[in-house]
Formats: C-alpha cells, sequence, structure tokens
C-alpha cells in the first residue's frame, strides 16, 4: 500500500511516497522538499500569505519529483496524506485542498495527519527506530513538550512550555544577537566559538518539580546582556550565544530526564527541529548512556519539517487501525489542534 504524504504547515513544502509492507515498518521510498527560507529571510519571519502562494507553486512539481524518484505514477498511489494541523491555517488549506483534489480525481481515500504526530514518529524512518513505550522530547519552532508515548495514538503530555518554545527562544535570541531568520542553527555555529560560561543567564522553571517550560524570560534576559554589553557586543556575541544555547540545551536536558524518572521508561524519542541542535544531542547523549537510557533522533535531515514524517505517521496510523481514510474531500483544517486531544 502506497502514501502520499503532504506537508505545507509552515515554511516547508514537503512530499514524499511511503510504502506500508505485509510486515515491519513502512518504508520511505522517496521524499521531495522545498524550504521558504531564503523567501522569508528579507522580513525576519515568516510572512504566511507569502508562505501559502509558494506552498501552491511547489506543491505539484515536488509530487512530480517524488513519484519519478520512485517509479511510481499517481495511479499506484492508495492513499492520499496531508498535515491538517497545527500550523498557518492558509498554508495548511494549500496541502489539504491539493491532497483532497488528489484523492477525488484518482477516487482514493484522504486523511488527515497532525504534524506534531508527524515529528513524534520521524524517528521510525531511521535505521536505529524505537520501540514503544518512549517518552518523546518534541522541540519544535512552535512546540516544546514532554510526553509519555505508548503506542501509535496513545500519547500522555507530561509537561509543556508555558509561553515561548525551546525554538522560539533559539529563533528570538538569535534576532537580538543580530542573526537571520531561522536563527537557531545561525545562533548554534556561532555558540562553537563561544563560552556557554560567559554570561549567567537563567534557566526558567529547572527546579519548579514538574515538567513545564518557560523560555520568555530568557529572551528578556538575552535582551538585558546585550544592551549592557553595549558595542561590547559585537566582540563578546559568540559568548553570549554559547550561554543562551547552554541554558536553553540545560533546562531541555535536566526535564526529559526528570520525565525518564518520573516514568520509569529507560528510552527517549527527540523530535522537532531542535533536535538538530548539536549541542542538545552531546549532552543527551552522554547523560542518557550514564544512565542506560537509549536515545533516538530522526535522521539530521527530517529534523525539521518534511513529508516523509507525515506520510509515515499516515502509514502507522493505518497499519495499527489508529485512522481510516475517507472518501470524503470536503477537507478541514485545524490550525490549533492539541496532540493530546488525539485519539
Ligand atoms: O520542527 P520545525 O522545522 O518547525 C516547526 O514545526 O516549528 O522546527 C523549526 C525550529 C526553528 O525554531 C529553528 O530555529 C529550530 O527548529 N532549529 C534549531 C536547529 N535547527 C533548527 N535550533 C537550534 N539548533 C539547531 N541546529
Ligand atoms: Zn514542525
Amino acid at each position: 500500500m502506497l502514501i502520499l504524504g503532504i506537508e505545507s504547515s509552515c515554511d516547508e513544502t514537503g512530499v514524499a511516497l511511503v510504502q506500508i509492507q505485509a510486515q515491519g515498518l513502512p518504508v520511505l521510498l522517496a521524499h521531495a522538499l522545498h524550504s521558504q527560507i531564503a523567501m522569508h529571510q528579507a522580513y525576519g519571519g515568516v510572512v504566511p500569505e507569502l508562505a501559502s502562494r509558494d506552498h501552491i507553486r511547489r506543491v505539484i512539481p515536488l509530487s512530480r519529483d517524488v513519484l519519478a524518484q520512485s517509479q511510481k505514477t499517481l495511479q499506484d498511489v492508495d492513499v492520499v496524506a496531508y498535515t491538517q494541523g497545527p500550523g498557518l491555517a492558509g498554508a495548511l488549506l494549500v496541502g489539504a485542498g491539493v491532497a483532497c483534489a488528489l484523492g477525488a480525481a484518482l477516487n482514493k481515500p484522504v486523511m488527515g495527519v497532525h504534524h506534531l504526530e508527524g515529528h513524534l514518529l520521524s524517528p521510525f524512518l531511521s535505521a536505529d527506530a524505537p520501540e514503544f513505550p518512549f517518552v518523546a522530547l518534541l522541540v519544535s519552532g512552535g512546540h516544546t513538550q514532554l510526553m509519555r508515548v505508548d503506542g501509535v495514538g496513545e500519547y500522555t503530555l507530561l509537561g509543556e512550555t508555558i509561553d515561548d518554545a525551546a525554538g522560539e527562544a533559539f529563533d528570538k535570541s538569535a534576532k537580538l544577537l543580530g542573526l537571520a531568520y531561522p536563527g537557531g542553527p545561525l545562533l548554534s555555529k556561532l555558540a562553537e566559538q563561544g563560552d556557554p560560561n560567559a554570561f549567567k543567564l537563567p534557566r526558567p522553571l529547572l527546579h519548579s518539580g514538574d515538567l513545564d517550560f518557560s523560555f520568555a524570560g530568557l529572551k528578556t534576559a538575552v535582551l538585558t546582556q546585550s544592551q549592557k554589553l553595549g558595542d561590547q557586543l559585537a566582540v563578546r556575541k559568540a559568548d553570549l550565544a554559547a550561554s543562551t544555547e547552554a541554558a536553553i540545551v540545560e533546562v531541555l536536558l535536566k526535564k526529559s530526564l526528570a520525565a525518564l524518572q518520573q516514568t520509569g521508561l529507560q528510552r527517549l524519542v527527540v523530535a522537532g527541529g531542535v533536535g538538530a541542535n548539536r549541542h542538545l544531542r552531546v549532552q543527551l547523549n552522554a547523560a542518557c548512556a550514564k544512565r542506560g537510557v537509549r536515545v533516538h533522533y530522526p535522521e539530521l535531515h527530517l529534523c525539521t519539517d518534511n513529508g516523509a514524517m507525515i506520510a509515515m505517521a499516515a502509514a502507522m496510523r493505518l497499519q495499527s487501525h489508529k485512522a481510516t481514510p475517507k472518501r470524503d474531500y470536503g477537507f478541514n483544517v485545524s490550525p490549533r489542534w492539541p496532540l493530546d486531544q488525539l485519539a
């Protein structure tokens, strides 16, 4: 069974083909991606209307590309899956509209997928796939959550951010340091040349006793520190970047370890764009190795948004009988949609 997956929730258009096997995990046949980052960079952030228009331009050529790569035709596709939410309403509508039009034209069923479930299940696309149950640290530009995952669709929220997401903290701090959008990877690169102990930045909610996060105060501390530095900022930028990264990573690390301890689970899955952060991976790997905990990540190029994770989430839902695709082409998008409300 062949699933075509379309992702268009934010600033990446992704399309992929995943095949469900008689046994074992579904396999990725091909995926294609277009990032709009260069287009949005001039504005310092994502411009929703431009994002929607660009998704319209990209989605069909990318679909042709994955079909050609895997030597399949549209007639071979059994189910068309798309990101139903959360995300930018206009951007989501493009993927949903195209998917449902394709489904109707081909007389094939369609399926809406939760974007965060896509991230959560993306490590199953890697050679070192996890096994259930596990603790998941979901760290993207819009979300920071710790979940207990017992199976496909069996998600219990353990804690989440009460304000900014981890990716947002990276991006907003990077902006204060004069770095381009999205600043996370750039801040991380700059941090490699800096001293993580140079500035004492807050570790919000580190000792709160629960598994919630808060990153808004950190951004304010970075602003205050950069104002204090004044002209000196130019030569201390790498130090401030390294100190910011260290603060974010320490909170993510400590809360993940607390979640593992609280649940008694021995497996951690890290997903979402911030999961690409090298410093976070090094720290988590070391701490988990010490405790005999296995850590799984998506492959580096599948950490940020892509179509493969959407096709995979649809395939795993179908395989575990958690969803039935519909021949109802009146589509709906869900710009706000908590993951733990997913049945
Ligand atoms: O998962 P994602 O592609 O999009 C959302 O669903 O939000 O995550 C994007 C976020 C951005 O905030 C970006 O700055 C951050 O992931 N990010 C990173 C790194 N790569 C991407 N943050 C820190 N270090 C990185 N290497
Ligand atoms: Zn995402």
